[in-house]
């Protein structure tokens, strides 16, 4: 393994990433690990990472005492090197000239045993630099291996002790060459094999889950979606049967939703699943309520005590979470250096008096890396691929009333349309495509008749983090196709719109 200390930048995961992609597994750590955790870890290479601190301000942020007596190689990433370098006795100060953006670089000592961070790369090349404060005197021991025009120590090293420092960013895509840069690191000075792969990850899970529940009860919800899909899959891999889940239907799932997860998972996957059918009460409690707001909370809470009342059958020591990667960066940030990001919870707001272990498999990958492990475990691609579906369903899809009546209209509507869109190829080019019944009736003309009924409105959109999309450009006789079928196959729809709004301004979903 090879560790990341986590100083808060808006960077760190990136490190992470680029570290898997040399096929080292790695993690990431709050800055302030101690010494005696990292030996425990046994790492065979450090990553310290750049944050918004000055090493030299009251509240500079600073590795654990003894960190650096600890003889594994150091790479120090912007904050990450001027810590180094103000620990070992350097200077740091304000830059004169702050550096933000693109930069050349210099390699200025090519033969120096301890350049190998640059092996097999040209002189000068194009890095990305976001620092004020910079380097003003190197330590004892410390060599400059690189410059730019206003950096003079913009890459340095420790010759013996496998100590080395970039100003620069190597884990954004701006600089050239980065990951081979952080690749020549794991490889020429951590020697790590390089050879992690997802077989591994999985055999070490299953042993890790094994040794932690013993003979103990596992419970987890499983909505279908990719992250407890793989999560319920590597779980009944592990301890079979001692793994229970429930799929609680809410009642506002797509069409044949609740059926087709029981039968991928239960039937053809062999967890060990109880469908939860609590959609009356669901929608009962949704009836005449139109505010987003309340309707996430009546869903959110609805669930919890659904969920609750099942668990609370079975004697359960473990709480199953498909937590992710970026979920857990997000939650270490937040105790650490950068406060600005929120905390995430899958089951939001368990209640405490449950008392359970979390058990939380896949918290060291990422989404991509999920599905890559969801088809190590034989899940079909179709289960892997899929669009994200919100936790309040379509209930933030109806606007205005929600009614039996109006909820089999949608769910029609969505059907055809995510239909036609594998028919045409298009699913897997969009991130998120699903229909909308808004809250106004249109005039129409049927058979001669005048109609007075209700409007749907299709959105697909391309995004890749779901933080910012577009809206997706569909081609015209797809669409003409599609708007045909709604109004001819649904009963109650005289009207098909397409939403072309962005994320900024608009939101991916309609509430
Ligand atoms: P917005 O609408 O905020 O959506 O652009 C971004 C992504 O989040 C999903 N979403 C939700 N997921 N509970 C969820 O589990 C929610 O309340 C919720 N609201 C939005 C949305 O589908 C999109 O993928």
């Amino acid at each position: 393994v090879v560790l990341i200390l986590d100083f808060g930048s808006q960077y760190s995961h990136l490190i992470a990433r680029r570290l898997r992609e040399c096929k080292v597994y790695c993690e990431l750590q709050p800055y302030d690990l101690s010494a005696d955790q990292i030996r425990k870890l046994n790492p065979k290479g450090i990553v310290l990472s750049g944050g918004p601190q000055s090493v030299y301000a009251t509240d500079g942020l600073h590795v654990a005492e003894g960190v650096f007596d600890l003889g594994i190689p150091i790479l120090g990433i912007c904050y990450g090197l001027q810590e180094m370098a103000w620990s070992l006795g350097g200077h740091v100060v304000p830059g004169v000239k702050k550096e933000y953006g693109h930069m050349d670089i210099h390699i200025t000592a090519r033969k120096h045993p301890l350049a190998q961070l640059f092996h097999g790369l040209p002189d000068t090349f194009s890095v990305w630099m976001s620092h004020g404060d910079k380097l003003a005197a190197l330590p004892t021991g410390f060599v400059d291996v690189a410059n730019t025009a206003n950096t003079e120590h913009a890459a340095v090293s420790h010759p013996s002790r496998w100590f080395y420092g970039l100003q620069f960013h190597p884990e954004v895509t701006h600089t050239q060459h980065g990951t081979q840069i952080l690749r020549n690191f794991v490889t020429n000075v951590c020697k790590c094999r390089c050879d992690w792969s997802m077989s591994d990850f999985v055999s070490e899970a299953k042993s890790a889950i094994k040794e932690m529940v013993g003979h103990r009860v596992v419970i987890g919800a499983v909505s279908g979606g990719v992250d407890s899909t793989v999560a319920a899959v590597l779980m009944k891999e592990a301890v079979g049967d001692q793994f229970h889940g429930f799929l609680v239907d809410n009642g506002v799932m797509r069409k044949n939703e609740a059926v087709e997860v029981m039968d991928r998972l239960a039937n053809r996957c062999g967890v060990n699943l109880q469908l939860v059918d609590a959609s009356e009460k669901f929608l009962d409690r949704l009836t005449g309520v139109s505010e987003p707001e309340k309707k996430r909370k009546i869903i959110g809470n609805t669930f919890i005590e659904c969920f609750e009342k099942e668990a609370s059958k079975l004697n359960a020591d473990f709480l199953l979470q498909g937590t992710l990667y970026p979920d857990v960066i997000e939650s270490i940030s937040h105790k650490g250096p950068s406060a600005t990001i929120k905390t995430h919870h899958n089951v939001g707001g368990l209640p405490d008096h449950m008392k359970l272990k979390l058990i939380e498999p896949l918290r060291f990958l990422f989404k991509d890396e999920v599905r890559a492990l969801g088809l190590e475990l034989g899940i079909e691609r179709e289960s892997i691929f899929r669009h994200p579906f919100p936790g309040p369903g379509l209930a933030i899809r109806i606007l205005g009333d929600i009614t039996t009546k109006r909820l089999k209209i949608l769910q029609e509507a969505d059907s055809i349309f995510l239909h036609e869109l594998r028919v045409h190829n298009l699913y897997n080019e969009i991130g998120q495509a699903f229909a909308v019944l808004l809250p106004v009736k249109a005039v129409g003309v049927m058979g001669d008749k005048r109609t007075y009924e209700e409007v749907i409105t299709l959105r697909a959109v391309k995004t890749s983090d779901y933080m910012t999309a577009d809206w997706f450009d569909l081609p015209t006789p797809m669409l003409r196709k599609t708007s045909a079928r709604i109004v001819n196959e649904v009963p109650g729809v005289n009207r098909v719109t397409y939403d072309i709004t962005s994320k900024p301004p608009g939101t991916i979903e309609w509430e």
